[in-house]
């Protein structure tokens, strides 16, 4: 079988020190309230080629599935997924320190409808989701890898929205915020005119999504005097090449469908709106 992480040998994140504060430490020892352990290829972020898991079984429902990629700790996750407690949410973070933050806030807000994963979340959305079975998919202020020959390392690129697009639902969105405008024009010109993907502001940015709260990156961004950018599209309901999932051996079952939600609101208007510097 081909080892399908060569596609994608360099990644996203860098490893930081795994190192915890005791309040992190607890919530690390009782992670399994949270935590879905995956099994690995050649690392520690990895995930094995053709694992599956059968959320419907893991959250005890089926419900419509958001997917985030690299929550940190947990700021927007925490808030967004207690507030809409009829949707089920699986976010991937690759820094243990911060899933234990993350833990920390879903046991203060009584979240029962997350589940975290310990993996790269480019890995998570390829092996663990079925084509067609995501809501939708947040990538709030991405690593902006600012330097020219680290580009090569940003979360978003075509590959990846190819990837995105083919886990989400027909009327399943792609939420991207960030507070540096060359990454967001970047995400422009790769995902604007992608075959598998639509602008939902053909002409411009998304409104800022009012249920994302202000973390620590949007607010380091707009003390700095930035701008953040919130984008979002959906994918092009058009037949997609994806890879069959054929592939996939289920260690628990089927993948359940997740169900569908409605979709968000026209465009108000055609123009880029980010909002300003505090
Ligand atoms: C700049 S932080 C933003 C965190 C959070 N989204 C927020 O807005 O507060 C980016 C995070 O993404 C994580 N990350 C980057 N690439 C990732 C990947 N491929 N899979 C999982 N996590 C990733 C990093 O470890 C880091 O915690």
């Amino acid at each position: 079988m081909t080892d399908r992480r060569t596609q994608r040998e360099v990644v996203s994140f860098v490893r930081r020190s795994t190192r915890m504060n005791p309040g992190q430490e607890r919530a690390w020892a009782a992670r399994d309230r949270f935590l879905v352990e995956v099994p690995r290829r050649e690392t520690s972020t990895s995930i094995a080629v053709g694992t599956m898991i059968d959320w419907a079984e893991v959250f005890g429902r089926v419900a419509p599935m958001v997917v985030e990629i690299g929550s940190g700790t947990g700021d927007s996750l925490a808030a967004m997924a207690a507030a809409a407690p009829e949707r089920n949410h699986v976010a991937f973070e690759v820094f243990r320190p911060a899933l234990a933050s993350t833990m920390i806030k879903l046991g203060a807000v009584g979240a029962t409808n997350v589940r975290l994963v310990d993996a790269n979340g480019v890995e998570g959305l390829r092996e663990l989701f079925a084509p067609g079975s995501i809501s939708e998919v947040w990538t709030f202020f991405p690593d902006p890898w600012h330097k020219a020959r680290h580009h090569k390392r940003r979360l978003i690129d075509e590959e990846f929205g190819a990837l995105v697009a083919s886990r989400l639902t027909d009327d399943g969105v792609w939420r991207i915020a960030t507070d540096w405008a060359d990454y967001a024009e970047h995400c422009r010109e790769v995902l604007d005119d992608h075959p598998d993907l639509v602008n939902l502001y053909a002409d411009g940015f998304a409104p800022r999504l009012a249920t994302r709260p202000v973390t620590k990156y949007e607010r380091r961004g707009l003390n700095a005097g930035r701008k953040v950018f919130d984008l979002a599209y959906r994918r092009q309901s058009a037949p997609l090449c994806t890879p069959s999932p054929a592939s996939h051996t289920s260690v628990s079952g089927a993948t359940s469908p997740t169900g569908r939600e409605v979709p968000p609101d026209p465009p108000s208007r055609s123009q880029s709106s980010p909002i300003e510097p505090a």
